[in-house]
């Protein structure tokens, strides 16, 4: 049978997967590596290009994990979608305990953020095709005060200026690699659905950005779904990347996932073919890929972890628990999710 990456090489499309470095290495669990190797052609590291896993200690990069991602790729021709030069999670404590202790102040905060993008984009200049170079800058109509805001540990101490500067210091170091914002709950755009606002918001970000010539190449919509919520609609998510394509970017799903409640109507082992909750998952990567296929500017499609055995979405989301996410069950057989985005292809 043939690959996802193979049918997706025929549309110009990089599909990818997020890694986790202890299965990759793990060697009694052989079929991680191989799945990662022959399905995708594109990779992104799940933790270890962020800034606590790259600068554990004040000045002591330890690069060793992600040059090993880097390595892997090239043996097996993938490409590399960064991730992630300024996110307000995952940041090293001796950096977030210093700015809270008042021994960071903002101007060393904001020279020790130019000193982080450089230092990174520059090491892996022409080894990584799209960075993502500001994650998850906005905040969710569920958040407070709920009104649509800049959020984070980055506008509050720096204020949202730093968007345009992190953007600019990316591009200095490396004037080839696509740059991109990236974001959950920016998926669909169209009347009646609840993520219009945020999209809505994003667009105008980006927009004003780049109206103040920031070089920013390209919105990354996370795609972190939940058959919670109901079912995307294909029209919809078109919508939204045709928005962004219309302002002259390129666009991407960069972390495709479609969670379940594990209560009474989902359980353990439950599969697609019996469960319409199931069913409905598959459904939603479906229409995911299909908007991306029908869109010109979509170029990569990545889904955050391939199998149920490694997500990270029964750690994350765990009241209620919840899970089956991913196109491979816990045994590394594809699900129903997965043939879906095959015949897409
Ligand atoms: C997640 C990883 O998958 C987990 O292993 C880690 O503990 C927390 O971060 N949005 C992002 C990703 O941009 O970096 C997050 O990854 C998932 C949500």
């Amino acid at each position: 049978a043939q690959s996802l990456r193979t049918l997706a090489l025929r549309h110009g499309l990089q599909i990818g997967t997020a890694v986790d470095m202890a299965a990759l290495n793990n060697a009694n669990d052989p079929r991680y590596r191989q799945i990662t190797a022959t399905e995708f052609s594109s990779v992104t590291a799940e933790n270890v290009m962020k800034w606590e896993s790259l600068e554990p200690t004040r000045g002591n990069y330890d690069w060793a994990p992600a040059d090993q991602l880097i390595d892997f790729a090239k043996r097996n021709k993938q490409t590399v979608r960064g991730h992630v030069l300024v996110w307000q999670n995952q940041l090293p404590g001796w950096l977030t305990s210093g700015v809270e202790d008042g021994s960071i102040s903002k101007q060393e905060l904001r020279e020790l953020l130019r000193k982080h993008i450089t230092t990174v984009v520059s090491r892996y200049k022409g080894k990584i095709s799209q960075w993502d170079v500001v994650n998850e800058a906005v905040s969710d109509p569920w958040d407070n005060p709920p009104t649509l805001h800049y959020k984070g540990f980055w506008a509050q101490h720096l204020g949202p200026g730093y968007l345009a500067d992190a953007f600019r210091w990316a591009r200095a170091a490396d004037p080839k690699v696509l740059l991109f914002y990236n974001d959950y709950n920016i998926e669909a755009f169209g009347s009646g659905n609840p993520a219009n606002d945020k999209t809505q918001f994003v667009y105008d970000m980006v927009k004003g950005l780049l109206a103040q010539r920031v070089p920013i190449d390209g919105v990354g919509s996370q795609g972190h779904l939940g058959t919670q919520y109901g079912n995307y609609d294909t029209l919809q998510v078109t919508d939204a990347l045709k928005r962004f394509t219309a302002l002259g970017l390129a666009t991407a799903f960069t972390e495709v996932d479609v969670r379940s409640e594990m209560t009474e109507a989902v359980q353990a082992g439950d599969s697609a073919e019996i469960n319409p909750r199931l069913q409905a998952s598959a459904a939603n990567f479906s229409v995911l890929m299909k908007a991306c296929l029908a869109v010109r500017s979509c170029i990569s499609f990545t889904v955050w972890g391939f199998s149920d055995k490694h997500s990270w979405v029964p750690t994350w989301f765990d009241n209620p628990p919840e899970g089956l996410a991913t196109i491979y069950d816990e045994n590394y057989q594809p699900k129903r999710a997965y043939h879906e985005i095959k015949s897409d292809l």
